[in-house]
């Protein structure tokens, strides 16, 4: 691995830059373009850089494919949040082995918080010889150079950085969605839960520039953006390190001050960083959304001292009812482990007894994975496989029937909808209310991108259905 140096970032810009132009001439050149596929493991940050690599690529005059076997080049933006992720990845390379060989001048780049750890890097480059360029978390903006080096050489490019350069601004990205996007706000992570992988594979914490981030909003609101994410690992410590004098909660405001933008969501929020200034400031501002996701991970005080997640059950418990004072709408939603090493059956009866007491809209529930490298890997009393899932199947009987009760009360009320996709069924399409249900109503796809009025007639757990109102 290589620590970054720092580069300029507008003269490293405009050397990718050239490198496009180069790349984009030699497929003009070609009798037809390379077609691409992005595959996309992991969380929103993972999602959002896809965005980014998409409209390199595109800039690059590569065509987008929808169907992996049928594109020349093939990217996996990978996870490691959890074993399961990376299985997935080694997986699909296996079966990528065969498909390569019956075309011969497919293209496989592998990218993300996977290839940040040295153990994967050795079992590609022993194992995995059909895969063409690697990069890291740090170097996205790099890869002109690197399809640049491997059309030149033809051989295997690997390029991983153990740290950030300077934040790179304005690369092309392809969004998504037209009337909705994703905004990083940070990068990083400086907390070391003991049981995760990210501050290893995305380096420490580092905020970007308010103005960076408000032009950019800006920018989105005049493209027809409705609805921003601010993303980062842990938003409630936007701001340090910064020579500009900002919290999270200013920065909230200053983006609710931006014609053309209608909802403002954000995620991860950690507990212990959630000031009061920041409550005061989500209830004040009328554009972010009455959603909070708010991972608690134990209800033992034990497990989150071992976790090392710097707070107690009770202030957690207590932190809730105070953003429900000052939000009395608010949806909160959460994520949970269960599985850490040394949990008893006992201790998974705490992490129950909070979600009865906090009474989450909903909860992502994870069996502990253990992850190399981190404190937790080495804690002694790995739980086994068949308690960990008894305590699973615990934690869901006691949060689905809360999630369907809150969902229930929602019928015959009145939300704003803002719809973002045809359904499953195509008679109907889905969207999101401003707490973050998702809501299928009938109608066609003219209404995506709208906010409308829904009346709601029906919950199904999870989902809501509802009718247009005229
Ligand atoms: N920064 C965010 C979330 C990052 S990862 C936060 O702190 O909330 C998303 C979720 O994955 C975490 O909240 C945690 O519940 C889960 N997770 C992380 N590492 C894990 C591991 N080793 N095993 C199981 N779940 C894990
Ligand atoms: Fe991982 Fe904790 Fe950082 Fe979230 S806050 S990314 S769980 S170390
Ligand atoms: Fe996200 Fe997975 Fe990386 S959860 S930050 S893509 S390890």
């Amino acid at each position: 691995m290589r620590t970054a140096v720092t580069a300029p970032s507008a003269e490293e810009l405009k050397r990718q830059n050239d490198i496009m132009l180069k790349i984009k001439r030699i497929n003009d050149g070609l009798p037809e373009r390379p077609k691409f596929f992005i595959n996309t493991f992991g969380c929103q940050m993972n999602a959002h850089d896809s965005e980014k690599i998409d409209g390199m690529l595109r800039q690059m005059g590569y065509l987008p494919e929808t169907e992996e076997k049928k594109a020349d080049f093939i990217i996996y933006n990978t996870c490691c949040v959890r074993e399961n992720a990376e299985n997935k990845v080694y997986g699909n390379l296996g079966y990528l082995k065969h498909a390569k060989k019956e075309k011969p001048n497919m293209k496989i780049a592998l990218c993300g918080c996977m290839m940040q750890q040295e153990t994967v890097i050795e079992t590609i480059r022993q194992k995995y010889k059909h895969v063409d360029i690697v990069f890291g978390t740090f170097n996205l903006y790099k890869l002109p150079e690197l399809i640049y080096a491997n059309m030149k050489s033809k051989s295997q490019i690997f390029d991983i950085w153990d740290e950030h350069a300077d934040i790179v601004e304005d690369l092309p990205m392809v969004r998504k969605y037209k009337f909705k996007a994703s905004v990083n706000i940070m990068y990083g992570c400086n907390n070391f839960c003991s049981y995760c992988i990210v501050p290893y594979v995305r380096g420490r914490e580092r905020s970007r520039r308010p103005d960076d981030i408000i032009n950019e909003i800006k920018a989105l609101a005049a493209d027809g953006v409705k609805e921003v994410m601010l993303l980062g690992q842990n938003v409630n410590s936007y701001g340090k390190g910064l020579d500009e004098n900002i919290t999270f909660a200013d920065l909230l405001r200053f983006v609710n001050d931006i014609d053309g933008i209608e909802r403002i969501r954000f995620m991860t929020s950690h507990p212990k960083d959630l000031s009061d200034e920041l409550i005061a400031s989500m209830a004040e501002c009328k554009k972010v959304c009455r959603h909070i996701h708010l991972p608690f991970q134990a209800g033992s005080n034990e497990i989150l001292r071992r976790m090392n997640r710097h707070y107690t059950k009770e202030y957690y418990l207590e932190l809730i009812d105070k953003i429900r004072k000052a939000m009395p709408d608010i949806a909160i939603t959460t994520d949970i482990i269960v599985g850490f090493p040394g949990e008893t059956p006992e201790q998974v009866a705490e992490t129950v007894d909070v979600v009865k007491k906090a009474r989450f809209n909903g909860a992502f529930t994870f069996i502990y994975s253990k992850r190399t490298g981190t404190p937790a890997a080495s804690m002694p009393e790995q739980v086994s496989e068949e308690d960990a899932k008894k305590g699973f199947a615990l934690l869901l009987d006691a949060v689905n029937p809360i999630v369907e009760e809150l969902n229930t009360q929602k019928v015959g009320r009145i939300y704003p909808v803002l719809v973002d996709g045809i359904s499953s069924d195509p008679e109907y399409v889905t969207g999101r209310t401003d707490d973050n249900t998702l809501v299928h109503f009938k109608g066609g796809k003219e209404l995506i991108g709208e906010i409308l009025d829904i009346k709601i007639t029906e919950c199904k757990t999870f989902y809501l259905i509802g009718e247009k109102i005229q």
